[in-house]
């Protein structure tokens, strides 16, 4: 680790509390002159540190710059060793995820950047991803499964991430079928699960689960404003606010069995008993949605026939 992130390290661990240069430089065995560097370059990226006489370095707690440092604290201890990449800027964390993946990377490797110039959306839309006012996060997962139940991670995902938003927002946010997160009737997260396949198999080699999240977003662009929102609560730590999406949906995968997650997924659902619209082989449906099953698919019920939905977009009267 270089001195800069050991630094950034110590201060994300005081925040709001000064550290003297001489502690810092005694606790990370360098010299004083090594500390005042760091602490000039974590000021370059951004990082709004307070330098005292006599007292030294305080890092304000109004600073809300992603990093790994601050991240980790908050993270379970079984999960501080995933390796995490987060980064300024990148087109897509699903797209480097994705090359990630293809190269080798691990189970449970994380990449989240601070702004997306290209976020993918589902069906080849982009997802708005303004600097520093979401939280931008791709997980490469490798489970032994086959491409058919890739869904129940996202699924798990939808929950996990459905669980902190709740925490932190007044209104209680709700899923819309398949797996975007809406706060009263705008839509304030979206989940992009791709997948990597061994054709002859049939296997995931690695699934890569996209979730974008907006945090403080306020100006959002003409085709989305009226239907996208944000969680909008000056107390979110973006930081803590990550680490607890991780720490939850790598808890719920290890410990909670999907039949449990599933029957959250569907109380959730914002889709269930509601009159629905959609489209599918070219023809547009209305019906009502009355089930969702266990591979996720969701069941409209159509004049006297029940129609299967694996994926696609259900349109509901009122909601964006
Ligand atoms: C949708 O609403 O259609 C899905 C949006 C998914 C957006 C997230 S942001 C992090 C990850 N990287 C991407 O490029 N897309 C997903």
């Amino acid at each position: 680790m270089k001195v800069k992130n050991k630094v950034l390290s110590v201060l994300e661990d005081n925040r709001d509390v000064f550290v003297s240069g001489t502690e810092l430089a005694e606790k990370l065995n360098v010299s004083r002159n090594a500390i005042w560097k760091a602490i000039n370059s974590l000021k370059e990226d951004g990082y709004d540190i307070v330098s005292a006489p006599h007292k030294g370095y305080l890092l304000l707690d109004s600073n809300d710059l992603l990093s790994k440092e601050a991240v980790s604290l908050f993270l379970d201890q079984d999960f501080k060793s995933c390796p995490l990449h987060i980064y300024k800027t990148l087109a897509s964390t699903n797209a480097t995820a994705k090359e990630m993946a293809l190269n080798g990377a691990c189970d449970r490797t994380i990449v989240i950047s601070e702004h997306q110039s290209a976020g993918r959306g589902r069906y080849g839309r982009t997802f708005f991803s303004p600097d520093r006012t979401g939280i931008y996060i791709s997980f490469i997962l490798r489970p032994h499964i086959t491409f058919s139940e890739a869904t129940r991670y996202t699924i798990y995902a939808a929950v996990a991430t459905l669980d902190i938003i709740t925490k932190y927002s007044d209104i209680k946010p709700a899923i819309k079928w398949v797996n975007d997160i809406y706060i009263g009737n705008k839509k304030c997260c979206g989940i992009l699960t791709e997948a990597t396949a061994d054709f002859e198999s049939g296997n995931v080699e690695s699934l890569i689960i996209g979730i974008g999240i907006n945090i403080s977003t306020t100006v959002f662009p003409p085709e989305l404003s009226g239907r996208a929102c944000s969680i909008c609560n000056p107390d979110i730590n973006r930081n803590e606010f990550t680490a607890e999406i991780i720490n939850h949906l790598f808890n719920m995968i290890d410990y909670i069995p999907f039949e449990a997650v599933l029957r959250t997924y569907k109380r959730n659902n914002l889709v269930l008993n509601k009159n629905i619209t959609f489209t599918k082989n070219g023809s547009s449906f209305n019906g009502t949605a009355t089930d969702i099953d266990a591979q996720g698919r969701l069941i409209v019920r159509c004049g006297n026939e029940d129609i299967t939905l694996n994926s696609g977009e259900v349109s509901l009267e009122n909601i964006f």
